[in-house]
């Protein structure tokens, strides 16, 4: 079987949305959001994050420069398996740095790689701050963490950026919804 007989058994393209972003952005609201609209029109989908990814296939691995990098190679591995299963996979990975991210995108067909910045100032992603962490991280409980002793590079050329603090959730999703 051929990935565009799988598409035609699905009735849509298999597509990945890359969703990059400091902790606290709003990536896994996004893709949560997303999964729900795309699924009520009738669309394949599937998410990977750290809660799925981290735990299992990646479980060896942690937050230094080196395993970040691998982490995001063996995610994109796993998108494209998905793409060509047919399936939207909408991927949510803080995914901090550029070469990654490029090396993730040639894996892909032009135009079936969305790279999606969900962009929060630090400030916000701070005063968030959803699981605690960048108030360990302030404090030296938690080292390496991104935005704060770990850099983030924010893409340049990103098929589309959301201001999450100016944006709900559902307007987000409109608009990623718009790429697809
Ligand atoms: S990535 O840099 O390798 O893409 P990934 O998205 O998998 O990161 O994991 C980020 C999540 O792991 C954060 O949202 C946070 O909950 C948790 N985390 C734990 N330690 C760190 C750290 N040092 N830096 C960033 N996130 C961390």
């Amino acid at each position: 079987m051929t990935r565009v007989e799988r598409e035609k058994l699905g009735g849509h393209a298999g597509r990945v949305v890359w969703l990059t972003g400091l902790s606290g952005a709003g990536k896994s609201t996004i893709a949560n959001a997303l999964e729900r609209e795309l699924n009520r029109q009738g669309k394949r989908t599937y998410i990977l994050d750290g809660d799925n990814i981290r735990q299992g296939l990646n479980r060896d691995l942690g937050f230094s420069d080196a395993d970040r990098a691998e982490n995001i190679r063996r995610v994109a591995q796993v998108a494209r398996l998905f793409v060509d299963a047919g399936l939207i996979v909408v991927v949510a990975f803080i995914s901090p740095f550029r070469a990654e991210r490029q090396a993730a995108r040639e894996l892909f067909a032009p135009g079936d790689f969305l790279e999606v910045f969900v962009d929060v100032p630090l400030a916000l992603a701070e005063e968030r701050d959803p699981k605690g962490l960048y108030r360990k991280a302030r404090t030296g409980e938690l080292r390496q963490f991104t935005g704060i002793d770990s850099p983030y590079e924010p893409p340049l050329a990103a098929e589309l950026v959301l201001p999450t603090a100016e944006l709900t959730p559902q307007e987000c999703v409109q608009r990623i919804c718009g790429l697809l």
